[in-house]
């Protein structure tokens, strides 16, 4: 049987993120606007459970690593927690720093490779009182915190990335209410936006300025990408295409090219200035984000967007103003998250890299597939969760990376969201995402069927070109598609 090779070194593991695993703990991590959003509307999170166990990382570590070691992983994304780092934005927290030191000792004797993450939407609510991104201090705090983190960790992990998807805190804080503060402010948006932009830009430079020489990790960040369509791509009007653009801009265009190139795309600019949203800045700021240079990208795929021209009557935010979603009955949708499946997909982004960002090298930070109720697949011999379906969707995936890395995209890896199930803000646990089970009432773990598959990947390097596909396996029909949440 033929097999698809990736090439040797490749990265292949999983990825983590504070806020959804760790749990608040004991090391006087103060609030986030996690603990601030659920406190006021917890009523808005699936079965009101909240952040504060999540997948109980922060006592469960070490039997975490074990697991990941069982799966032969060789690389692992971990982010930081700024509220537990540096709970008053000021000093660095003892026991903050000896529950991350204690991780990452154990993840380098294991000889898993480290991607850091800095900022996964876990804004300390200090910050966010302070107005968070909009404000030049809370960016300068921001920089004090990477500073730190560069100088204790820089050289104990492999990679470090600024943030994760940087628009999704905009997009929900600002526009569409699914993250705290839960505005719908088009011009504070833009803002925030840019001083997002600028805030990684500072933590770059300074890194590249004063650590880049003398540390093992390399620079880079962590930015979604959900390229848009046009409809059905094939039946569209003028005014579809023009809600493609806008789409485009808003939320693919505007944050990869100033955060990898160090320039706006032009159509962001012109876009901006005729809806009048253009935010303030001096030219020193743009000076900064000029500079920026990045060693690695990281990109979190998991569905196109699919748009027509606006339908809203009464559109209000700048999305609904110039967009409407287009659901496409011949789509294949991940049901219980309302995503489309579309591995192709991760081949044009690959190319789109390639092209675009100078082949830079870049890995997939995040890509799979949340379903509902897993425990129906389990199986009731062995009580493993045999979901065949996630192991359909990262075969799709991987055979389309597969295409773009033969022809010529500079893709060193593949992380899948997530190493475990976890904590998924308003959704919470609806949708399960990991290789491995975490069982709430006693906090156990429990290997799923793709975890056993991961791990001959991640040790041989290929699979079989033959594989079922996700509908093969189960019904993607017949239900209603959720909302986006
Ligand atoms: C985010 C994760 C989230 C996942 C599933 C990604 O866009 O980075 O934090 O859990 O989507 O919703």
């Amino acid at each position: 049987m033929s097999q698809i090779k990736f090439p040797c070194n490749f990265l292949w593991g999983g990825a983590t993120a504070p806020e959804q695993f760790e749990g608040h703990g004991h090391t006087g991590k103060s609030r986030t606007v996690w603990d601030k959003y659920y406190e006021s509307f917890s009523n808005h999170f699936h079965n009101q459970v909240g952040p504060e166990v999540t997948s109980d990382l922060i006592n469960q570590w070490k039997t975490d690593i074990q697991l990941f070691k069982k799966m032969k992983i060789n690389s692992i994304r971990i982010g930081i927690s700024w509220a537990r780092f540096m709970p008053d934005g000021k000093n660095i927290s003892q026991k903050g720093l000896e529950f991350y030191e204690k991780i990452i000792a154990e993840l380098n004797n294991a000889k898993i490779r480290i991607v850091l993450n800095l900022f996964h939407f876990d804004m300390p609510l200090w910050a966010q009182e302070l107005g968070g991104w909009e404000n030049y201090d809370v960016i300068n705090h921001y920089v004090k915190y990477a500073e730190n983190v560069f100088k204790v960790f820089g050289n104990k992990v492999d990679f470090i990335s600024t943030m994760n998807e940087p628009n999704v805190p905009i997009m929900g804080g600002y526009l569409m209410k699914f993250h705290w503060p839960l505005l719908v402010n088009n011009k504070k948006a833009f803002q925030v936006g840019f001083g997002t932009i600028l805030a990684h830009a500072k933590a770059v430079n300074l890194f590249n300025k004063l650590f880049k020489k003398n540390v093992k990790a390399k620079i880079g960040t962590i930015i979604n990408l959900n390229p848009a369509i046009a409809k059905d791509n094939i039946n569209f009007s003028k005014n579809d295409l023009k809600a493609k653009k806008a789409y485009n801009i808003l939320h693919n265009w505007s944050m990869i090219y100033p955060m990898v190139t160090g320039k706006f795309h032009h159509e962001v600019v012109n876009f901006a200035k005729a809806w009048n949203l253009m935010p303030n800045y001096t030219s020193e700021d743009l000076q900064e984000i000029k500079k920026v240079k990045l060693d690695y990208l990281g990109i979190n795929y998991y569905s196109p967007t699919r748009v027509q021209a606006p339908q809203s009557k009464n559109p209000v935010n700048i999305f609904d103003k110039t967009l409407s979603y287009f659901h496409w009955n011949k789509a294949r949708y991940n049901i219980w998250r309302g995503w489309e499946i579309r591995p192709e997909t991760i081949y044009e982004i690959a190319m789109y890299i390639k092209k675009e960002f100078d082949n830079i090298p870049f890995f997939i930070a995040e890509n799979g597939m949340g379903v509902e109720n897993e425990s129906r697949f389990r199986n009731s011999a062995t009580g493993v969760i045999e979901d065949d379906y996630r192991i359909a969707f990262l075969q799709e995936h991987l055979l389309f990376l597969n295409k773009a890395i033969k022809e010529g995209a500079n893709c060193f890896g593949y992380h899948m969201w997530a190493m475990m199930d976890n904590w998924s803000w308003r959704n919470a646990y609806k949708n399960r995402y990991g290789f491995i089970e975490v069982n709430l009432k006693n906090q156990t773990r429990q290997f799923k069927k793709s975890a056993w598959w991961f791990k001959t990947l991640a040790q041989t390097n290929q699979f079989d070109s033959k594989f079922k596909k996700v509908h093969e396996i189960i019904d993607l029909k017949n239900k209603e598609v959720e909302k986006l949440t």
